[in-house]
């Protein structure tokens, strides 16, 4: 069994420091990283240890030419069912839908897309391939590589299913464009947890 040899960071740093990073460079991610990011995604927890996941990586340049375009119009399909028409309707400044867009006009810079997918069909099972990708992203991060959880939508799922030969039983619960950082990782910003935690009924605060 492969082991974990190069995911060297705490996992204490790696957790405090796991950022969205959806600003990537072009540069390609050595092979062996690549496959120790996936041999971490498949050691999560998941239900009845069905393992009902399968990973889809992209790494050709024309196939994610392709998937990007269709990656910009689900975006956009997205944002179109919240009421928001164009660049000008969302929120100005520095905000995560700010940078969703700038990802979303270039994902294909990315040099590695992990297409997670369920191979069965229903809201459990999709709910099973989560912690997959969090496994993934904090292997992903010990290895300063950066990535982001992103969606599709409907409207593209057949295409995207003919694209990549995905067959109708599985479907595609989350895109993970992965690519060393142009930025920084963490410290990311969250509630304090008095104000998400309650100790034995709803309400009461943690010390
Ligand atoms: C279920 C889920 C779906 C997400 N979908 C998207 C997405 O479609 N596009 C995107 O840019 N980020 C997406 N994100 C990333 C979140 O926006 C990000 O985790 C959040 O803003 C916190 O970012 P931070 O860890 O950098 O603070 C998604 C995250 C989750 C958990």
């Amino acid at each position: 069994m492969p082991g974990p040899t190069s995911l060297n960071m705490s996992l204490g740093e790696a957790i405090y420091t796991l950022r969205a990073i959806r600003r990537q460079k072009p540069d390609p991610l050595p092979e062996n990283d690549l496959r120790e990011i996936l041999e971490a995604a498949i050691r999560a927890p998941n239900g009845g240890n069905a393992q009902n996941w399968h990973f889809l990586v992209l790494k050709d340049a024309d196939t994610r030419a392709k998937f990007a375009e269709l990656y910009r119009e689900a975006w956009w399909a997205k944002r179109k069912d919240e009421g928001i028409n164009g660049p000008e309707d969302l929120p100005p400044g520095k905000n995560p839908r700010q940078s969703a867009m700038k990802m979303a006009n270039e994902i294909g810079i990315s040099p590695v897309i992990v297409m997670v997918c369920s191979t069965a069909k229903g809201a459990n099972a999709r709910a099973s391939v989560i912690p997959s990708v969090q496994n993934m992203l904090l292997a992903a991060r010990c290895l300063g590589i950066g990535g982001t959880i992103t969606t599709l939508h409907a409207t593209v799922e057949e295409r995207i299913h003919q694209l990549l030969d995905i067959p109708d039983t599985a479907e595609v619960v989350y895109c993970i464009p992965l690519g060393y950082p142009r930025g920084n990782f963490g410290p990311n910003q969250r509630k304090p947890l008095p104000e998400v935690c309650s100790i034995d009924r709803w309400g009461t605060p943690i010390a």
